[in-house]
């Protein structure tokens, strides 16, 4: 491994970089909006630490601005290489963690975790028990659960958005023949109990054939993402929750989930069941192997 030892920096140097960093800081002072004068002044300072303490080469500092070339030209109304970028540096999961605060002195609320860009407005709707799959392919799973409010009040009518790719890795968005499959909504009962079938989730890389996927690939890192169901639940009165739940056992979440959205709590035990065993709502699934799990929701209160 190749190790740069810090350079020695004369004083006068170190002035010369501290007198250009208070310049550009001092230029946001008549910054009208407050919050948009710390923004500033916060970016420039931790970009110039960045730089100072890396001494950034002019070499560098090109091949940077190419990335973000790159991925501004690959960016359109389909693809989103900036969000990409956010969720592989952790930082989309920070400013999760940052605004979802799961323990607010009550019990705690179900926590959150990355969108992911493969959600669709207006998915189609499923009754209680139905079936999200659409014809996508994959060892189907039952998956049931109740939604409550942190004081363990059912919140009947919750509104449960999920998605989820097929066993080929693929989101229904991701072919080009428009079909629409993977997905639904639904809505808890009078109990806030809720229950459908979906795929049984499997591992799949996030997209990588873009400045993203090469930049993992330079450092080492794999593209893949856990197993995993996305939830977005919405009730009156409480905040959204966006969520997934993730395989127990699944080896991805121990290599590493690339977009970080993992959290222990998420984790779910999906129940194989071996062919012919009977199903919750009598469905036939003609001697296939299925599972089944459990995922109940805690929504946090709007204001928290
Ligand atoms: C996803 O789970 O669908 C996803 C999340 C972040 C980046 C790419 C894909
Ligand atoms: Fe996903």
């Amino acid at each position: 491994m190749t190790t740069h030892p810090a350079p020695t920096i004369s004083p006068e140097q170190t002035a010369v970089e501290q007198e250009l960093l208070d310049t550009v800081l001092a230029s946001f002072d008549k910054t009208e909006d407050p919050r948009l004068k710390q923004l500033m002044q916060a970016l420039t300072r931790h970009l110039h630490n960045f730089l100072r303490e890396v001494r950034l080469t002019e070499e560098e500092w090109n091949t940077g601005i190419e990335f973000l070339t790159a991925a501004g030209h690959i960016t359109d109304d389909k693809r989103q290489e900036f969000v990409l970028l956010s969720d592989v540096l952790g930082a989309s999961m920070q400013t999760i963690a940052i605004n979802n605060p799961a323990h607010t002195g009550t019990a705690p609320a179900t926590e959150a975790t990355v969108f992911g860009p493969f959600f669709v407005q207006d998915a189609p709707e499923i009754p209680i028990g139905g079936d999200i799959a659409g014809g996508a392919h994959g060892q189907p799973c039952w998956v049931e659960g109740t939604v409550t409010d942190t004081d363990g009040n059912p919140l009947p009518g919750a509104r449960i958005e999920v998605w989820e790719a097929d066993e080929d890795g693929f989101y229904d968005v991701q072919y080009t023949d428009d079909r629409v499959a993977g997905r639904a909504h639904l809505y808890a009962d009078h109990e806030g109990k809720y229950a459908f079938w979906a795929l049984t989730p499997t591992p799949y890389p996030i997209p990588h054939d873009g400045p993203v996927g090469k930049m993992l690939e330079a450092v080492g890192r794999s593209p893949v993402r856990a197993s995993h169901l996305h939830f977005m639940v919405t009730a009156e009165g409480q905040r959204t929750l966006v969520t997934h739940i993730f395989v127990k056992g699944d080896p991805q979440i121990e290599i590493g989930d690339s977009v970080f959205g993992v959290k222990d709590s998420l984790v779910k035990h999906f129940d194989t069941q071996a062919p012919g065993t009977p199903t919750p709502d009598g469905r036939n699934l003609n001697n296939q192997t299925w599972t089944r799990t459990r995922f109940d929701i805690t929504l946090a209160p709007a204001n928290v």
